[in-house]
Formats: C-alpha cells, sequence, structure tokens
C-alpha cells in the first residue's frame, strides 16, 4: 500500500523527491485536483505514470512548472500567452503552447505533438517543483476514466496498490481540473472548461476564447473529449425535477426536489448556491452518491456560468452512456 505522508511534515519534502529522482511516479496535492506525478523529461518516470492510471498514451500530459522562467524554457511564449501567465499564474489555467526546441520534456508527455500543456500550479505543488528543478508531468491521480481525486483518501482508493506515495494536503481548494485554453499566437481556443471561468480569461485577453464545435476533434483526443469520463458506477440523469424512490440526489442552492422525501440520500453542492462552493463539492458527492448504493444519481441543474461551465461539463461526461 502506498505510504500517505502530510505536506505539513518537513520530511515529507526528501521522501517525495527522492522518489521523484529515482523515476516514481508520486500523487501531489494541487489546488485543482490530485495529480499523479512524475518527471517530464524521463521516459520511464511518464511510463509509471500511464501504467498505474491505465491511461491510453495517446493521451498527453499537462507538465508542471515552478515558474514562468522554466515554462519559457520548455514552450514558446506569444504575448497573448505571456499576458495570461502574467494574470493566471500560479493557478488553475493550462496553456498549449509550441515546444521551445531547447526544452527537453520527453516526446511521452506530449505524446509526440508539436505542442505542449503547461501550467504553474499553486502551494505546494510549486514548492515540490521548485526544490525538484525539472518540470512534472502530472495528470489527475485516479484510474483511468474515473472521478478525479479532490483529497489523499479518494487517491488511495483508486491507486493505493499501484504508487508508493501520496501527499496529504487534504481537500482540494477549486476542486474542479484547470481551464485548457490553446494559444495559437493571438488566438485562443478552450479545450476544457475548468477552475479559471472563461469570462474571467476573455476579460484579461480582450480577445473572445473560442469553443470547438460538439463532436469535433483536434489532433489530440482529450480524456476530457471522450464522451464517457468521470464515470460512477452508478447510472446518473441530470438537470432532475422530481426524484425517483431509492435515487440519491445531488442538488444545488438548497432547492428540494420533488418526491425528494423518497430519496435514498440527499446532498447540495453548495446550499448557498455559489458555484465555486459546488465545483470544491463536486467530485466527492458524486463519489459518495455512488458508494451511497441507491438506484442511481438524480442531479438537479447547476447554472451555467462561471465555473458552472465546467461542473456541467463534468457532470455531463459522468452521465454518457459507458461501453
Ligand atoms: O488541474 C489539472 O489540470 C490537473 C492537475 C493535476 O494539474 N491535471 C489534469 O491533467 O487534469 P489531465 O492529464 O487529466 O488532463 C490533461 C489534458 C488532457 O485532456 C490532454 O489531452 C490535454 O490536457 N493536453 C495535454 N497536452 C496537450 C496538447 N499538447 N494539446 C492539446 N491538449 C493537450
Ligand atoms: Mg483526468
Amino acid at each position: 500500500m502506498a505510504r500517505i505522508l502530510p505536506i505539513s511534515d518537513p520530511k515529507t519534502l526528501d521522501a517525495a523527491l527522492s522518489a521523484l529522482q529515482s523515476g516514481e511516479a508520486v500523487a501531489v496535492p494541487t489546488e485543482t485536483v490530485y495529480g499523479l506525478a512524475a518527471d517530464a523529461t524521463n521516459p520511464a518516470a511518464i511510463t509509471r505514470i500511464y501504467e498505474a492510471k491505465g491511461r491510453p498514451r495517446f493521451n498527453p500530459l499537462i507538465s508542471h512548472m515552478a515558474d514562468l522562467e522554466m515554462a519559457r524554457a520548455h514552450v514558446l511564449f506569444s504575448p497573448l500567452a505571456e499576458k495570461l501567465a502574467a494574470a493566471f499564474w500560479p493557478g488553475a489555467l493550462t496553456l498549449v503552447l509550441p515546444l521551445n526546441p531547447e526544452g527537453d520534456i520527453h516526446d511521452l508527455a506530449t505524446a509526440g505533438l508539436t505542442t505542449a500543456a503547461v501550467r504553474v500550479p499553486e502551494g505546494y505543488a510549486r514548492t515540490l517543483i521548485a526544490a525538484f528543478g525539472r518540470p512534472l508531468a502530472a495528470p489527475s491521480a485516479n484510474l483511468s476514466g474515473r472521478i478525479s481525486p479532490t483529497s489523499a483518501q479518494h487517491v488511495a482508493d483508486d491507486l493505493g496498490d499501484r504508487i508508493g506515495l501520496i501527499l496529504d494536503n487534504g481537500a482540494c481548494r477549486i476542486g474542479v481540473e484547470s481551464t485548457i485554453v490553446a494559444v495559437n499566437d493571438e488566438q485562443l481556443t478552450l479545450l476544457r472548461p475548468g477552475g479559471v471561468a472563461v469570462e474571467d480569461i476573455e476579460a484579461v485577453a480582450g480577445v473572445s476564447v473560442g469553443r470547438r464545435a460538439p463532436g469535433q476533434h483536434g489532433a489530440v483526443m482529450a480524456p476530457g473529449m471522450l464522451a464517457s469520463h468521470y464515470a460512477p458506477q452508478s447510472t446518473v440523469r441530470l438537470n432532475v425535477q422530481m426524484a425517483e424512490p431509492d435515487e440519491s440526489v445531488i442538488r444545488f442552492g438548497g432547492q428540494a426536489l420533488a418526491n425528494e422525501e423518497q430519496a435514498h440520500a440527499v446532498m447540495d453542492l453548495s446550499p448557498a448556491g455559489d458555484l465555486r462552493e459546488a465545483a470544491a463539492n463536486l467530485f466527492s458527492l458524486l463519489k459518495r452518491a455512488d458508494k451511497a448504493g441507491g438506484r442511481g444519481i438524480a442531479i438537479a441543474p447547476v447554472p451555467t456560468h462561471g465555473l458552472g461551465e465546467a461542473i456541467n461539463d463534468r457532470l455531463a461526461r459522468a452521465a454518457a452512456p459507458r461501453d
């Protein structure tokens, strides 16, 4: 079983650094979700990530940087990319940028593309990367296709017997993955809604963020673009007004569903109707509802503005038909 070490223990940093130096994958808390991190320049280390997650190898990974200077060594910034990095890093915005020919993010982390996804995370993850001195490739620390982890225990539930070390910093502040934007010179395309609202990116950029037509795939099949992702075991119904008997209900904003008294369990993403709080609670409530073992999960409508876009995106994938 993986060791779970609290980040408050000063010995944790050394344990993490020595595991990373020997090419292991380590679960690391970030402000969005827990990541499964490994040296982005070391092919054997990156392979450990794919193996532990059971993730298809054609899905490229985000390379996490300590700061803009480290990022510049690996990818090329247009003026617009500079502006976004200055406004949102450290933070939950991932930029897809052209590779710097001088950089050494390994092909296994970029899936052989000529671009790389990069972000500077907040807090402990950033401290760890700075101490390590090289970028860390890190997808979410869950089995491929499952709900992303927002606590060390979530990571242990999925990967506890597949990895050696989990760093524990309690619940993630944001709770959904980063927003991913591709920057082509002065044009922006949304690849995945996430922890930074698109409205906030547009306000800084001064241009609108383009969206892909539904069902249109670029060169990359992002896991976030696979129809079924974040899949609970239970069936999931969305935009529900009336609960069926014995369903587990997830509501929003303290609004009761019709028929709720016959539900198996009732939880609320944010009784106060706060989308940030709802994002932070989303994955842990989905897991709780899944474990509650009712007849399925019924989810009330969630507003679509701000972080609601990311929440609705994840809910749609949780409800998508499975193979
Ligand atoms: O919040 C997050 O983003 C978390 C934490 C750990 O940082 N990480 C995360 O990584 O969600 P992951 O691997 O689950 O999602 C990375 C996404 C994938 O959908 C992948 O296809 C896309 O980024 N991606 C990576 N490189 C890309 C590239 N060069 N072009 C387009 N998409 C890319
Ligand atoms: Mg993921």
